[in-house]
């Protein structure tokens, strides 16, 4: 596994339409490791594979630290109600800003085996689940902010808690 250099906002890879997965060769295998391993290192929640420069539509999220999901070619197919609070992303580092997104997505993907599966979320995993799935689609959060963005304080690597 390795570690791989996320995309930052500006570069245009983040603004592509990546393609649907047909087969899960190891290399992917190795991309998805990778990606897991890139979301723990920086803390995030979410990584979408156009954020470490490749247009395929996979996406890796845990919420919680403890509830790693692969999601390979997802599909919003329901969503309820409405969240507005606040985004980040690892492609806009340092920044943060409201958005407003709904508070129930169900999703469609296929897992690792390709097999197709269903997948419900409310709140932090619906959102995270709207924010990952726009990244496949080259839309970034900022194209959604209510307000300004705002800078945050860097979250240090061995604090659990963002710093004041
Ligand atoms: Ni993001």
């Amino acid at each position: 596994m390795a570690i791989r250099t996320i995309r930052e906002i500006g570069d245009p890879v983040l603004n592509k339409i990546s393609k649907e997965v047909t087969e899960v060769t190891p290399r992917i295998q190795d991309l998805i490791d990778d990606m897991f391993e890139t979301m723990y290192e920086t803390n995030g929640v979410g990584l979408a594979a156009p954020q470490v420069g490749i247009l395929k539509r996979i996406v890796v999220i845990d919420t919680t630290g403890e509830d790693p999901i692969v999601l390979i070619n997802p599909r919003i197919v329901e969503t309820d109600g409405e969240q507005t609070g606040n985004e980040g992303c690892l492609s806009v580092p340092g920044k943060s800003g409201i958005v407003t997104r709904p508070n129930y997505v169900k999703v469609i993907a296929q897992d690792e085996n390709l097999e197709t599966f269903e997948i419900e979320g409310t709140e932090l995993l619906a959102r995270a689940f709207c924010h990952e799935i726009d990244h496949l689609d080259g839309h970034l959060y900022v194209e959604k902010v209510e307000g300004d963005l705002v800078d945050v304080t860097p979250m240090d690597d061995d604090d659990e808690e963002w710093e004041d």
